[in-house]
């Protein structure tokens, strides 16, 4: 899958720097050719000879021994690559990269480089959460550089949180999704998918039956065209698909702030059943069983996610697809609800439980656009994706 790809590989400090030697493996497997360079903080993790001898190339690691060389300077190394990988990637090497900032090797090159990069962050939660960081990562978003995880999890610190690097395999699969010349290369798109869980106490939680298969399908449909996907998703059932951004979230109120954040990008597909109300304040204890009667409940009106990043006046995808479930009129409910939204197109579908689609396998969809109704057959639901990323594709390169 990736013969003949030249990879810079950056390997930064922190204790997950010894999957970089499974990451390196996993790239040898698949053809790559790996030029490694190694920070002074890697090198306390992993040593040179471990990662040139699995990399089969000699290790980089300091700027001076390269403007020595006749042949390879910072300049030319920095560019004969087809990609920069930066993994795993320290918050004091993203704030590097943000700033501009070049007194090292690795900082120089990330400077230099006119290739695209991919950065796979670790580092503890608190670090990962932190203000500065965040506003690093917006930083170089917005400079167009892409990212992979990092993923939730048990830290080495003995904390939990986000800020683990992902694993070895989803970089290979994020690396291929960024060499790959797909018709939607170079675009980047907000998948939300799956359902929502809305909190009553600190166990119990009000949800719906969505899967998040017909979501994932669709992430998986456009990584395999080329475009760089964030996928946010509730607590699905299935799994989420390899070669996507993916960022978990709970409630609407988190999915519609992870959707904020992931802006800007080219398209955004909206495919989760999202709970239209919250309990008015959740308790922070578990409701007990009372003599005074019954605990009573108030709703309050979820966010629209849709509706707000369709009417966005500032930073608007160029595409919103929004999806409706029915159980009725389906075309005139779901045509209603485009112009409602504000959208540009619907796929609507029937979710009566005779038809079997929420949590099945096959769907049944009709596309609603400003020329009107269009019913696809029903099929596999990773073939309503397929068709679905097809038309995405033809309409961004028209538009673009
Ligand atoms: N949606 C959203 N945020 C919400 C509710 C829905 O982003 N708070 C999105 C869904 O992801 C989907 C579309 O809006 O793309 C339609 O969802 P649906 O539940 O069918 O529509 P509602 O707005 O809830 O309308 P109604 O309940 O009147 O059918």
């Amino acid at each position: 899958m990736l013969a003949g790809k030249r990879i810079l590989l950056i390997i930064g400090g922190g204790i997950a720097a010894y999957k970089s030697l499974e990451l390196i493996r996993r790239l040898q497997d698949q053809g790559a050719q790996i030029t490694p360079v190694l920070t002074r903080a890697g090198a306390e993790f992993v040593t040179p000879l471990s990662v040139s001898a699995l990399a089969g190339a000699a290790v980089h690691q300091d700027l001076f021994d390269l403007t020595n060389e006749a042949d390879m300077g910072h300049i030319q190394l920095s560019r004969s690559a087809d990609l920069v990988v930066v993994a795993p990637a320290t918050a004091d090497l993203m704030a590097k990269m943000a700033n501009g900032l070049a007194n090292d090797l690795a900082s120089t090159l990330l400077l230099a480089t006119d290739t695209p990069v991919l950065v796979a962050p670790a580092m503890n939660v608190r670090m990962w959460e932190h203000p500065a960081t965040q506003r690093n990562i917006t930083q170089l978003r917005a400079d167009g550089v892409h990212f992979v995880g990092p993923d939730k999890g048990n830290m080495a610190c003995g904390e939990f949180g986000r800020g683990r690097l992902s694993e070895p395999e989803a970089i290979v699969s994020a690396i291929a999704e960024q060499l790959a010349d797909g018709p939607l290369s170079g675009k980047r798109i907000i998948v939300t998918s799956g359902p929502t869980h809305e909190p009553i106490d600190p166990v119990r939680y009000i949800a719906n039956r969505s899967s998040g298969a017909q979501g994932a399908a669709v992430a998986r449909a456009l990584a395999a065209r080329g475009a760089q996907v964030v996928f946010i998703t509730g607590p699905a059932t299935v799994a989420s698909p390899a070669g996507v951004e993916v960022v978990p979230v709970e409630s609407a109120r988190d999915m519609q702030a992870a959707v904020i954040a992931a802006l800007p990008a080219d398209a955004g597909v909206f495919a989760a059943a999202v709970a239209d109300w919250h309990v008015a304040e959740a308790s922070d204890r578990k409701l007990k069983k009372s003599k005074d009667g019954l605990p009573s409940l108030t709703f309050v009106e979820n966010p629209d996610i849709l509706r707000t990043v369709s009417q966005l006046e500032e930073g608007r995808p160029d595409l919103v697809v929004g999806f409706a479930a029915e159980t009725n009129d389906v075309v005139d409910n779901a045509t209603a609800k485009r112009l409602r939204k504000g959208c540009d197109w619907i796929v609507a579908n029937d979710v009566s439980p005779e038809t079997g689609i929420m949590g099945g396998a096959e769907n049944a969809v009709v596309l609603i656009t400003d020329t009107g109704a269009d019913p696809w057959p029903r099929m596999d639901k990773q073939a309503v994706a397929d068709r679905l990323a097809d038309r995405i594709a033809d309409t961004l390169n028209n538009k673009s």
